[in-house]
């Protein structure tokens, strides 16, 4: 086979919060396509990264009381990172670029410079909105109803000097590029954007903002910093070396590449990108594929909506693998896919637990029992094959092509379904040959039965090798149970019926997929959910102070004492309050009721020295007269509220007043 080149990219993610589902969707469908061209014997480049520049970190890390550049490198390079989540779910890239290295950095100022000295980036002033979550220049008609196209939330003006680049210049290339070619996948986003961006006319971008510093500096202008989107895009081929000198392999025919990246910024990959690269005279990307979202109960996942899954979660709970494979046998890549745990437990029950984990299992389990794990030679012919065989050999046989076909047209999904319709096929086929039944008499059918066993074992070989680049390290595990040999596990015996020796020895191992139950494990993710969420939770909270002044001669009006408990009892039917009998130092006993029972016993309370206000006007609770109202400090701590009395100093005597 031709040693093709392949680079394939995900769009860099915003270390702006940890990632979520969503994010690993992508990240696995690239995964997924990555492993498969390897699997075919292409050498790939399978690039992933971090987009760290724009006013959104600076916003963020100013919030946590950090420099930027320690933001980020938390999110990106600490425990529950990106990084260690990548890691995680077994992510083969082979480069992760981040926009703050230095490279990158000094190759963004090159690129600018020379779309500068072409004439493609002038300077003028920037009128119009922004949206700072999306980091992204609106026109008036761009907006929808007032605010963010993409996000909906609410922009605000802006006004600055700022480099534009000439997009406008590009229309009619792009628009042929759009419409005439296959570069943009799948072909329904065609339309969309020649609808909404190409049609009502393109205007030029601004391509640098003055307003903040949190950026690649335009290096003969430092005022201005690139707009985050030209320095992001351009990750694509700096990660290769294009002008730069930490790589050299833009020039040894990886570029152009395939970009993956989700529906909500295909505008990005398929106008302004290619228009950069013609400004630059780069080839451009073979394809940009833009999927859809995962969504949750039909909305987006967001950290402000507080509605994201933690891939964390799910993994530890049912597996890398499992869930790896969910993601991509659920939801058919170029469209939303609404996400739910049962839904997970589901796909996880019904095709790798019932159906592959089954036909390992019982595979390997009669091979074991009936020929010790090793089938005669001769097992893998049969002189007058049955209808069943000639069906399961066929289906198995034309399986890789099939496969390969969808994986062409970035279809994992349909890639799935055709290698799940030979394993239910196998399945039906042990059924209809029923080897227990042949086991009765070895003499008269142990050859058919090996020959049967034999075929089961095939099509598990094929398929293992075509499930490889979904679940890597269960098919391994398969593989070692099976008995394939390295040889019989490549994507040319994929097509070849019959590549696995004869006699390799089987064994039967541990369980693939266990069953899950799938109340229990609801009940186990929500109660993680909430843990989770608690724990995300500032650790304590108070309340913002008032600003609205408040003058001297009417904070004298309230009348603060020390008052001492001399009895203290629970409101009958009352499960807060509780009712204080207090000397404040007048001879007669006060009476204050307070809804403390949540945090205080009443026994632990008498002959405590608390403070009071005792000129409220007297009010009635549960029947029963309050006149006053004992201070306390309030304050919320991982979203509960807490509360202290302000206890005083025994040594103050009851009706000494506070001032
Ligand atoms: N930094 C930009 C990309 C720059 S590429 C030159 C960005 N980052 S992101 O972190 O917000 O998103 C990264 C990817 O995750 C995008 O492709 C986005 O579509 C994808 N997803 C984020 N949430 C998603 C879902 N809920 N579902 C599927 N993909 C989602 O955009």
């Amino acid at each position: 086979m031709e040693n093709k080149k392949f680079y394939i990219t995900t769009p860099i993610y915003y270390p702006s919060d940890k990632l979520h589902i969503g994010h690993t969707y992508c990240t696995v469908a690239t995964d997924a396509l990555a492993r498969y061209h390897r699997l075919k014997g292409e050498e790939v480049m399978f690039l992933t990264g971090t987009d760290e520049h724009g006013q959104k970190i600076e916003n963020k890390a100013k919030e946590a009381g950090v420099t930027p550049k320690e933001f980020v490198d938390r999110i990106v390079e600490g425990e529950g990172g990106v990084k260690a989540l990548w890691e995680l779910m077994n992510i083969s890239n082979d480069r992760f670029i981040r926009t703050t290295d230095d490279y990158h950095v000094s190759a963004v100022q090159k690129l600018f410079r020379k779309m500068y000295d072409k004439g493609d980036i002038y300077k003028g002033t920037y009128k119009g909105k922004y949206c700072t979550p999306c980091e992204s220049f609106w026109t008036e008609s761009q907006l929808k109803d007032g605010c963010c196209p993409d996000c909906g939330r609410p922009v605000v003006d802006a006004e600055e000097e700022a480099y534009f680049f000439r997009l406008s210049k590009y229309a009619d290339r792009i628009r042929d590029l759009l419409e005439n070619t296959d570069f943009l996948q799948p072909r329904s986003r065609v339309n969309e954007m020649v609808k909404n961006f190409i049609d009502p006319g393109l205007e030029d971008l601004c391509v640098s903002r003055t307003s903040f510093t949190w950026g690649i500096p335009v290096d003969f202008d430092p005022k201005h910093v690139v707009y985050v989107w030209l320095d992001a895009l351009t990750n694509y081929i700096t990660a290769l070396g294009y002008c730069n000198d930490r790589y050299d392999d833009y020039d040894k025919g990886w570029w152009p590449g395939v970009n993956i990246v989700g529906k909500e910024i295909v505008r990005f990959h398929s106008i302004i990108w290619p228009a950069m690269l013609m400004s630059l005279g780069e080839p451009l990307p073979k394809h940009v594929f833009g999927h859809g979202w995962l969504l949750l109960d039909g909305g987006k996942m967001s950290k402000s909506k507080g509605n994201v899954v933690d891939p964390y979660i799910l993994a530890e709970k049912f597996g890398v693998d499992a869930l790896r494979f969910f993601l991509m046998r659920t939801f058919p890549f170029g469209s939303d896919g609404n996400f739910s745990n049962e839904l997970l437990i589901q796909t996880i029950n019904t095709d790798l637990a019932n159906d592959l984990g089954n036909l390992v299992s019982r595979t390997t389990a009669m091979a074991g029992k009936y020929f010790g794990g090793t089938l005669p030679e001769g097992c893998g012919t049969w002189e007058a094959p049955e209808d069943c065989d000639k069906d399961l050999t066929a289906l198995a046989s034309g399986l890789r092509d099939r496969y390969e076909d969808a994986m062409e047209q970035f279809a994992p999904h349909k890639a799935l379904d055709e290698v799940f319709k030979v394993i239910q096929r196998a399945n039906k086929y042990i059924d209809e040959t029923a080897p227990w039944a042949l086991a009765k008499d070895m003499d008269a059918n142990g050859r058919r039965l090996a020959h049967v066993l034999y075929n089961l074992l095939e099509a598990t070989r094929i398929c293992g090798i075509l499930l490889s680049p979904f679940m890597p390290e269960s098919m391994e595990k398969l593989f070692a149970q099976t008995g394939a040999p390295a040889e019989g596990r490549t994507w040319d015996s994929a097509a070849q019926w019959g590549a696995l020796p004869e006699t390799v020895s089987v064994t039967k191992g541990e369980n693939l997929f266990p069953r899950i139950d799938m109340e229990k494990a609801i009940a186990e993710l929500e109660a993680a959910a909430a843990a989770a969420k608690k724990a995300a939770l500032p650790a304590v909270e108070v309340e913002p102070q008032l600003t609205e002044k408040v003058d001297f001669d009417t904070f004298c009006k309230s009348d603060f004492r020390a008052v001492k408990v001399k009895a203290c009892e629970a409101v009958k039917k009352s499960a807060k309050l509780l009712k204080f009998t207090l000397d404040d130092g007048t001879g007669v006993d006060r009476q204050i009721l307070s809804g403390i029972h949540a945090w205080y016993e009443p026994e632990d309370l008498v002959g405590k020295t608390l403070i009071a206000i005792v000129n409220l006007p007297p009010r009635k609770m549960m029947g029963l007269e309050s006149n006053g109202m004992l201070i306390s400090a309030v304050h919320t701590e991982k979203g509960e509220e807490c509360l202290h009395l302000i206890m005083v100093d025994d040594a103050i005597p009851a009706g000494a007043k506070l001032c």
